[in-house]
């Protein structure tokens, strides 16, 4: 048993992920042990509804440790070692539009991939740089880890703006899958698998699957992939609902068009892109999904908890998949050298690609942070790919640090979604028009 102890802040305390978070450190109290954990968020109505639901089943669960919540930095900054990012700047309500404007026009509408996914990383910028800051001033020892999306753009900004701030960018969407494969192959875990991945966040492939003997899996995997995507029967929370299932089933096709990998599910908005605007429902997309379901349910846990005082039989959930986020903060703490999937700077990682890009890629974890395991060169249908979609993310940040349309413009029009700068301008014009809040002025 480890003698330190350690202080969270959850930034974004307000989200929907919060209690699931709570719930898996505390499921991982005997690997990771916590003193304390402070939620902040700058919606003090949203926060506290969940904030007193946690509580309480902090309470039953571990009263040693100290709990608060607050929306002032200077409150919840200080005395922390980890701070973990979820914050969506502009909630829902934006996210509707982010998914809405670009269908309008028969264009994928997505949180984190194509237009919306520019006009969400626009907000998002700004908001992840403010916490950096924050870090900055009151915690400068602190790691931010950030899984606040679009994670991608976040990530070439963060690289871009604050160079030197200890943050590392991870996405739970590869552990979601990897926990497919395990199932897939009969194993308990998706740890028995050491796997080999390249790419950018929401847009990479797995190249290597072999059991900890270093026997080769790939085979077995391709042959349930071939027919039946990633679809298992196992229940995940987070992602079971109708059109995370469909995702999940599409895969079989974008596997179809490189055989030698096993892609992200997030490939088809860039690869099916067709086939996503046809079924989609213009006037009910996943922004709907996600209001109707999660959110509702994850808030009238949290209502029903304070209501009854008592969080046992809750409706919360664990979002086990969400372990990463323990094993990163431990590897981090203990310097465990633990392999993870991260979002860093490539530096010849991926010896044909933009030294200076964010790639997704398997990194070893310990005290001072991931170092990168070289990936080799990788061929041209993914670089080509790959070179459009990072070039998209880049002028998203340029367009954001210099208050630039033109940028932005072109940022969409490249966007592998996108059909011509025409129809790039119209939606460009229909998101500024509702992101005044949120983005820059652009010129
Ligand atoms: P949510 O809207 O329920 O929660 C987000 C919270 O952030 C809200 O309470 C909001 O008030 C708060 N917030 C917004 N701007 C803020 C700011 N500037 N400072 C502090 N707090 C701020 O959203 P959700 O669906 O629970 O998702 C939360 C985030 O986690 C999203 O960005 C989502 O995309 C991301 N996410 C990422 C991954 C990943 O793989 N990287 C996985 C799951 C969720
Ligand atoms: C996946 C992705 C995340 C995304 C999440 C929730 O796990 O990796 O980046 O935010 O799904 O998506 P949802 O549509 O359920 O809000
Ligand atoms: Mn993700």
């Amino acid at each position: 048993m480890n003698e330190k102890k350690f202080s969270i802040t959850i930034a974004g305390g307000g989200s929907t992920f919060t209690p699931g978070i709570i719930l898996m450190l505390l499921d991982h109290m005997e690997t990771f042990p916590i003193r304390r954990i402070k939620l902040y968020d700058n919606d003090a109505e949203r926060q506290e509804k969940i904030a007193k639901a946690c509580e309480i089943l902090l309470r039953e669960r571990f009263p040693e440790v100290q709990f608060s919540y607050t929306t002032d930095p200077a409150e919840a900054f200080p005395d922390t070692d980890f701070v973990m990012a979820h914050i969506r700047v502009g909630k829902y309500a934006m996210r509707e539009l982010d998914e809405k404007i670009p269908l309008k026009y028969d264009v994928v509408g997505q949180e984190t991939c194509g237009p919306g996914g520019i006009a969400y990383g626009m907000r998002s910028i700004g908001g992840v740089i403010e916490i950096i800051d924050y870090m900055e001033k009151y915690a400068p020892n602190a790691w931010m880890l950030n899984y606040s999306n679009p994670a991608a753009i976040v990530a070439e900004a963060t690289t871009r703006l604050r160079p030197n701030a200890k943050i590392i960018n991870i996405c739970d969407m590869p552990i979601g899958i990897e926990r497919s494969f395990a199932s897939i192959l009969g194993l308990k875990d998706r740890k028995e698998m050491i796997c080999r991945y390249y790419g950018l966040n929401h847009f990479g492939w797995w190249t290597s699957i072999t059991d900890k003997e270093g026997n080769d899996l790939m085979p077995q995997l391709k042959a349930y992939v071939k027919d039946n995507g990633y679809v298992v029967n196992t229940v995940d929370f987070q992602h079971k609902d109708p059109s995370w299932k469909d995702t999940y089933q599409k895969v079989k096709d974008v596997y179809a068009l490189d055989p030698d990998t096993l892609p992200n599910t997030y490939l088809k908005y860039y690869l099916c892109q067709d086939y996503v605007v046809k079924h989609s429902d213009k006037n009910y997309t996943r922004a709907n999904e996600v209001m109707n379901g999660r959110e509702k349910e994850v808030f009238s846990a949290a209502k029903e908890i304070v209501e009854k005082g008592t969080a046992e039989n809750c409706g919360f959930h664990v979002d086990n998949h969400a372990s990463f986020i323990v094993d990163l903060a431990r590897a981090i703490a203990f310097n465990t050298g633990e392999r993870m999937l991260l979002i860093v700077r490539n530096d010849g990682a991926i010896a044909n690609f933009d030294s200076d890009a964010m790639v997704e890629i398997p990194c070893i974890v310990g005290k001072n942070g991931p170092e990168p395991l070289s990936m080799g060169n990788i061929p041209t249908f993914q670089k080509g790919l790959m070179e459009q979609q990072v070039s998209v993310e880049k002028l998203v940040v340029e367009a954001w640090t210099e208050g630039s349309y033109q940028k932005l413009w072109q940022a969409i029009t490249l966007s592998k979604t996108v059909p011509s700068g025409e129809v790039a301008k119209k939606i460009l014009d229909d998101l500024y028009e509702v992101n005044k809040p949120y983005w820059p002025e652009l010129k």
